[in-house]
């Protein structure tokens, strides 16, 4: 797609995002992920598109030796900025290459929210998971939460929809649905008596057995799947969260 590149949605994004998302409440993510964490090997963590730090920030207040990679300066400037946040360190690039700058192997690399599926292609989806697997220390994990995609939403694969309206601004989201390469190509649009502001986000999902087809194919075993954070059953809907390990024969 024209002009669009791993650091696009971060940079148009940066300024709205803790704002926008205000309401997402990173509590279980990180109760999860620390007891994850605790029954795995000993090693640093490394979360994939750490962004402004909302996951990063609270887990590594645990005293988790965590790191983060991201393609946005804006996204982590807006993290190093916050308590605690100048202390975690974060590449600047692409989650697919996983950790650019370091030969460190971790014992937990994590993607949570919608942000594994930033990665446009299913190719750069494969490279990452390929990429993840050599990093990890055998019998380190690869945790993912992933939204369920709900593509009865769309319409003759559109939709259009009314988050806010208020006397001076009204909030909608747009997307077009591409069925074919499972893409979202969305456009937040605030529109005040200012002028209108956009905040796009283009998406490639995958369903729940083609992340486990990627996992094989980089070696990886799935040890959970669960409805959220808690360890529900997952039945299809929502976010689930998938654990994949590294068999601790692995020579990698
Ligand atoms: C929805 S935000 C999620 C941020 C954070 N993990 C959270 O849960 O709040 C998506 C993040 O992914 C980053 N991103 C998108 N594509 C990327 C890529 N290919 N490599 C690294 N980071 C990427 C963006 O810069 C942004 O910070």
């Amino acid at each position: 797609m024209e002009n669009h590149g791993p650091e696009t949605y971060g940079e148009l994004n940066a300024d709205i995002y803790d704002e926008w998302h205000s309401t997402l409440d990173p509590t279980e993510a990180v109760e999860a992920l620390a007891a994850l964490i605790e029954e795995g090997p000993d090693g640093p963590v490394l979360e994939l598109a750490v962004g402004t730090g909302r996951v990063t920030i609270p887990l590594a207040a645990r005293g988790i030796d965590l790191w983060g990679v991201d393609a946005s300066p804006a996204m982590v400037e807006r993290m190093r900025a916050k308590p605690g946040g100048e202390r975690i360190p974060v590449a600047i690039g692409d989650m697919a290459d996983v950790a650019p700058d370091t030969d460190a192997r971790f014992a937990m690399v994590f993607v949570v929210f919608s942000t594994f599926f930033f990665l446009q292609t299913q190719e750069e989806q494969i490279r990452c998971f390929a990429n993840v697997a050599d990093r990890l220390l055998p019998g380190g994990r690869f945790v993912l939460e992933c939204p369920m995609p709900d593509v009865a939403r769309y319409d003759r694969n559109q939709r259009v929809e009314a988050h806010q309206v208020g006397l001076g601004h009204v909030r909608l989201t747009t997307v077009r649905h591409d069925p074919v390469e499972q893409r979202f190509e969305g456009q937040h649009v605030l529109i005040t008596d200012r002028g209108i502001r956009l905040a796009p986000a283009f998406l490639r999902y995958a369903w729940p057995a083609e992340l486990d087809l990627m996992a094989r194919l980089a070696g990886l075993e799935r040890r959970h799947r669960w409805g959220g954070w808690h360890g529900e059953p997952f039945r299809g809907e929502g976010s689930y969260v998938t654990v994949y390990e590294k068999p601790a024969a692995s020579d990698g």
